[in-house]
């Protein structure tokens, strides 16, 4: 019985760590350019400028984001950013923003990490 109640309050703690996780890198990372929109960069929390962003679909977006795209430094200019850090990173950016997002599960790391490597293949080729 003690083990089940301990097993269960881990999980709750993994559950808000994954999900201030998300939040925590965005304050430290993006806030910087994110919070006020420099240089262009898509202000959180204006949902006009996210529609059009969100409609691209996370994998995309998240990809894109990664690998860099003008004024948007790969990683967000952090370059031990993991891509699952950065991903809850912009799923927190995105709920902000008028999105519904999930931190994403195995198969949609899979399509990120799918999208990041076309990704670079096409900008290697510019
Ligand atoms: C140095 C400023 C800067 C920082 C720091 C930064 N961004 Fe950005 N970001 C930008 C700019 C500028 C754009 C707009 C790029 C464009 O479309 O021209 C952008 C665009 C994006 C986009 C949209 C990409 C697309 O395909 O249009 C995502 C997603 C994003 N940033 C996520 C993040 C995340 C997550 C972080 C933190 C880990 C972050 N950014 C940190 C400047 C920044």
């Amino acid at each position: 019985m003690k083990k089940l109640v301990f097993i269960s309050v881990l999980s709750l703690c993994t559950l808000n760590l994954a999900h201030a996780n998300g939040e925590a890198t965005y304050k430290q990372v993006c806030l910087a350019c994110h919070g006020a929109g420099v240089a262009g960069a898509p202000k959180v929390g204006d949902k006009a400028k996210w529609a059009p962003l969100i409609k691209e679909g996370q994998a995309t977006l998240t990809a894109h984001g990664y690998v860099g795209v003008r004024g948007m430094p790969p990683k967000g200019g952090k370059p031990d950013l993991t891509l699952a850090q950065f991903a809850d990173a912009v799923v927190y950016m995105a709920n902000q923003s008028g999105g519904t997002w999930k931190s994403p599960d195995e198969k949609l790391m899979h399509a990120i990490h799918e999208e990041v490597e076309k990704r670079k293949k096409q900008l290697a080729k510019k």
